[in-house]
This record gives C-alpha cells, structure tokens and sequence, in this order.
C-alpha cells in the first residue's frame, strides 16, 4: 500500500493561532488527526478589531503550546511528518512570520520538506478536505479580508472572474455589527440577530448590482446602515436592520454568484454538473448557504461547503495544501518569505483605490 502523506499545518495570518496534524486518504481526501485553533476574540474585542501588535504578541505567546497540542492530539510526533506547510501570506507581516519561521525551523531540524502556504488557496482547497472534487470548479471565497469568484482550474492554477471593489463580505458583516453594537466579531453575531428581526423592514442598496460582472461593492450598503441606524429608537428596529443588512448581501451573492457560474460555463465551455465550492469564513452563514445551495440546484452545479470547523481560519486546510503541493512536486522556492499581498491569480487586475472604472 502507498505510504500516506502526514504533515504539520500552521496559521498565523491574522488572529487565530492554529496547528494541525493532517494524513491524506487514498479516495483524495484528508484524515484531520488534530485541527486546533487559538483565537484572539478576546485580546481584539474591546477595540472592535484586530489589533496587529497585539495579534502577533499572541502568536508569539502561544505558537509553541498549540504545536505541541496539535502533535500531541495526532499521537504523531516530529519524525513521522513528511512534510510542514506555514501560511506565508496574504496577511499581517509580523504575524505570518511567527508561524512561518516556526515552521521553517521545525521542518529544518526534522530534516522534512518545508512548504510556504498562500491562504487564500488553504481556503481554496478546504472543501476537498471532506469532499472529493475534480478540477475545475468554482470558487467563492467569503472572508474577513477577501471576497472572490475564481475558477480553480488545477492547484496553482486560479483564474479570478470578480472580487470586491471596496469592503469584503466578511468585513462588511463585521463593520454592520459595530454599527449596530451587535458585538465582536460581527458575523457569527448578525446572523444570531438577524433571526429575531424582520428582514423586509429596510430598503437597502445594492450597489453595481446590475453591472460589472461579477464583482462586488459592499461600502455604500455599509455606510446606509449607518445612515439608518441613526434613526432607530428599539432593539427591535437593531434586529430588523442587522436581518435587512443580511438579506441585502445574500440578494447580492445570489445576483453575482449566477454570473460568476455562467461565465464559468461560457470561459470552459462545460455544460456538465460542476462544483460550486463555497469557503472562507462567511461560508459558515446559513441563510447564505441555503441560498447558493439554490442558485447551484437552478445552475447545474454540485454545491460544496466546508464544515464549519473549516470555514474559518485553521491550519487543516494549510497542511493539505502542503500536502497537495508535494504530490505535484510544487516545491517552495528559495529563500521563500512572507508576502502581505499575494493574490491567488496574478494577472487579475487590481480593482480597489481611486479612479476606479467598471
Ligand atoms: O476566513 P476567516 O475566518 O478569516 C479571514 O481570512 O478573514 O473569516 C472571518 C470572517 C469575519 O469577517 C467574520 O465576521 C465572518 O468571517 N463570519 C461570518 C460568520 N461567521 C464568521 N459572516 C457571516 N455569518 C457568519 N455566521
Ligand atoms: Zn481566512
């Protein structure tokens, strides 16, 4: 029988701190021994955000403890990984250094393989973790710092079709719970909310809704609610305005997300049931599933989402794309570092800032 790939995962992009112990199936997918994850709700909440000082303080206070935890869960230690993946980037530089370097030094001393994670593609590839999935399919990535439609046509091989202009979906979720003092952080809270409240009581605007393909824009709805939260006199109004916010961003991703999978259809020229894979941390929204679960019924595609213990930031999902990326022999480069910015399609333009033209 083929030996199983076991590696060691770690997360330090932005506020969790997160080790994990993945070993691949042989049906394509993954055996998670050990996924724990650190969060800093705490430390960040009074100041309603992530504050990167203190984030990478925690990294630093907690990195060693949750390893250990996580290779003593797996009942693995050192010598039985083939490999260690650290997420290098997009993220708070000082923070993916923590995790990164860690792993560097691990994998060093191990003598094992040692892989710098994008996770964006962590996210990416997450479904695959529970699900077998051929390539290609497509991809909406929802999360605190990203929102986009890619068509994953292979591991390191992505092809954005949209994005957000200004705010993600996830920060948008958040930026609304401030407003509304609905807690932190934002998303896990409006939704809780949004049951009690009325969704219909707030006319809210959709911007670009009927142009720019599938990309996103999410500011102006955020600065309506709080144009509207103004005038609100009862926690009930709160729970309406935080349930009309939630229905306005899902009319918005079923509008796009039915464009972003005829573009998909019209780019390969498939006709065949494809996946519609749904990651990130705002996958975790239940009326949003429920939504897109529909859009994929009416589309032709197999919808695809996470388990929530994948949705949000983990390092499970990094080491399977270590994993990924040692069967095809996508080995790190040289001196590979830490990159603030690192987009999973490099050719896709860069939609955000002044003087924008869509
Ligand atoms: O993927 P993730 O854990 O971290 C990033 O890479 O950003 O996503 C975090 C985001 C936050 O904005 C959070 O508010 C949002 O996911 N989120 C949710 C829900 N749970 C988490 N948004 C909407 N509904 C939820 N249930
Ligand atoms: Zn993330």
């Amino acid at each position: 029988m083929k030996k199983k790939l076991t590696f060691l995962g770690i997360e330090t992009s932005c506020d969790e701190t997160a080790a994990a112990v993945v070993q691949e199936n042989q049906d394509g997918t993954a055996n998670v021994l050990s996924n724990i994850v650190s969060s800093q709700i705490k430390q960040h909440e009074r100041f309603g955000g992530v504050v990167p000082e203190i984030a990478a303080r925690a990294h630093v206070e907690n990195i060693d403890f949750i390893i250990q935890s996580a290779l003593e869960t797996s009942k693995k230690n050192i010598n039985n990984l083939d490999g260690v993946a650290a997420t290098a980037g997009p993220g708070l530089v000082v923070c993916l250094h923590v995790g990164h370097n860690i792993g560097k030094s691990i994998a060093a001393f191990g003598k094992k393989k040692f892989f710098s994670i994008n996770h964006l593609e962590g996210h990416a590839l997450s479904p695959s973790i529970e699900n077998k999935i051929t390539f290609p399919y497509l991809l909406l990535l929802i999360s605190g710092g990203h929102s986009q439609y890619l068509i994953v046509k292979d591991l390191n091989n992505y092809k954005q079709i949209g994005t957000t202009i200004d705010d993600a979906v996830g920060e948008a979720f958040d930026k609304t719970a401030k407003i509304l003092d609905l807690g932190y952080p934002g998303g896990a809270n409006i939704e809780k909310f949004a049951k009690l409240g009325k969704k219909n009581s707030f006319d809210l605007p959709r911007p670009i809704i009927n142009r720019a393909g599938c990309n996103l824009s999410l500011a102006g709805l955020k600065t309506d609610v709080l144009r509207k939260s103004k005038h609100i006199n009862s926690i009930q109004e709160k729970y309406n305005l935080a349930a009309s916010f939630q229905d306005t961003i899902n009319e918005i991703l079923k509008k796009k997300t039915e464009i972003a999978m005829k573009e998909f259809r019209s780019k390969l020229k498939i006709s065949s049931t494809k996946a519609f894979v749904v990651a990130g941390g705002v996958a975790a929204n239940e009326t949003i599933r429920e939504t897109l679960k529909e859009v994929s019924k009416k589309n032709n595609f197999k919808p695809i989402f996470p388990s929530k213990e994948f949705c949000g930031d983990n390092a499970a999902m990094i080491a399977w794309a270590g994993i990924q990326r040692y069967k095809k022999k996508l080995f790190n480069k040289k001196n590979e570092t830490v990159k603030p910015r690192w987009p999973l399609d490099n050719k896709a333009p860069f939609l955000k800032g002044p003087g924008l033209k869509l």
